[in-house]
């Protein structure tokens, strides 16, 4: 059994956008960095910190209340790649080409991509011969978006580099972040260095999360260290007034279970999509500023994990095999959450070749390359990578045709 240590981590205690305390969700229990995959032969102890997702209730943001150091997160070994789904790729490139569009007629744009990671998006920018930079602190990932004809800056985006980019490139035309600005501490730091670098005319384009999805849905497993924030119409409208934007447009796209692609613009640079006023009606209408509404949310999440390890539980006593697909940030939570380990879940399997070989944090449950072979010896296998759903049920089709079935435990437990 590996060994824990407790982190110091930054204790959070104010909404960034109000300024008032945020209300606690629930706790998620002592979880590692849900991404620390170690070698199996690791001695390294596993570091623990108190999962606290909260929200405030003035603005809609969502953060998480204690935050690991982002050095430690997204180190040199952070093993996520954006390139490695088809979905993912699909995707990257539609938001490519919405940002073609928004430079479509102006003479030699600047597109600058915040946390490019291995430059799926930014290699459509790099093709056409347009000006771009993808900047990102993850040395490994990003050596890949070199290797993909990407112009790269391996930092992070801030108050060191975002004047730099400005002397070196210009104002930027669009500056376009997938799946980053939540995982940034220093929102204030970050949209001031966005409002500096960005043209008269340009858009800061960013896809996050959508509480209000997270929230209908019950995806307790999408707070996650990583994370820090988890952004609501409601709270980027908050956040763009305050750093000098405007929102003008929020897209809701699939990606990660419910997404909104945001666009925000100097004021009166663009103008306002309807989709903007629909959305926060909506977020309003669901209970996304309710208290009792987070209450209810606690309690399907709490619900559905337990019902997740009785299933398991009972699924290994009538002898049946369970092992898990996706070794997502999102399996860590929820096996730590339902109190899930090696003794109920034989392995994790996932087609990255980062995470092969690895072992989950804390519990170091081996993860495998899906094989057909290895796969269709399972009955149960736990959908971790849930937001794949299509895909991976086509991957693994032999799976099901051999009798194997999916589980998932979002809301209540599923087994189809
Ligand atoms: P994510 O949900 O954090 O984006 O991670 C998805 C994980 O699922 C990633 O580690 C790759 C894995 N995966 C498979 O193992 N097989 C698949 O067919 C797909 C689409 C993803
Ligand atoms: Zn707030």
């Amino acid at each position: 059994m590996a060994s824990f240590q407790t982190m110091e981590n930054e204790w959070v205690s104010d909404c960034p956008l109000c300024g008032v305390p945020p209300r606690p969700i629930m706790t998620l229990g002592h979880q590692p960095l849900a991404q620390d995959l170690l070698p199996p032969d690791s001695a390294a102890g596993c570091v623990r910190f108190e999962l606290l997702p909260q929200v405030c209730l003035s603005c809609g943001l969502a953060q998480i209340a204690y935050r690991p150091p982002s050095t430690t997160v997204f180190g040199e070994t952070y093993p996520y790649r954006s390139g490695v789904s088809r979905t993912m790729r699909d995707h990257l490139r539609s938001l490519a080409d919405h940002c073609l569009e928004l430079v479509a007629g102006k003479p030699d744009p600047f597109l600058l991509e915040i946390g490019c990671n291995d430059g799926t998006l930014s290699r459509h920018f790099a093709r056409r011969g347009l000006r771009h930079l993808g900047i990102d602190p993850a040395r490994r990932a990003i050596e890949q978006a070199a290797a993909n004809g990407v112009s790269v800056l391996n930092a992070e985006f801030n108050a060191r580099t975002g004047p730099s980019i400005l002397v070196d490139h210009g104002k930027a035309d669009v500056i376009v972040a997938a799946n980053v600005i939540a995982h940034i501490s220093n929102l204030r730091e970050t949209l001031e260095q966005v409002h500096a670098c960005l043209a008269a005319d340009g858009s800061f384009v960013f896809e996050a999360i959508s509480l209000f999805d997270l929230m209908r849905r019950g995806a307790f497993d999408l707070f996650y260290d990583e994370h820090i924030y988890t952004f609501s119409a409601t709270a980027v409208d908050a956040l763009a007034g305050l750093f000098g934007l405007e929102l003008v447009d929020c897209i809701p796209i699939a990606s990660q279970g419910g997404s909104l692609r945001y666009s925000l613009a100097r004021p009166g640079a663009r103008s306002c999509s309807p989709r903007v006023g629909e959305a926060l009606r909506k977020e309003r209408a669901c209970g996304i500023l309710d208290a009792r509404a987070w209450d209810d949310f606690a309690v399907v999440a709490t619900r559905s994990a337990r019902a997740l390890r009785q299933t398991v539980d009972r699924l290994r006593r009538a002898g049946c095999s369970v092992a898990g697909y996706g070794a997502t940030a999102k399996s860590s939570v929820a096996l730590t959450f339902a109190e899930l380990g090696r003794e109920q879940v034989d392995c994790i399997f996932d087609t990255t070749p980062e995470k092969v070989g690895l072992v989950s944090p804390c519990d170091r449950i081996p993860i495998r390359f899906p094989t057909p072979n290895l796969i269709e010896q399972y009955d149960y296998l736990i959908l971790f990578a849930w937001n794949f759903l299509p895909e991976i049920e086509a991957r693994e089709a032999g799976f099901r045709a051999k009798g194997g079935k999916w589980i998932t435990y979002h809301g209540s437990v599923c087994i189809a």
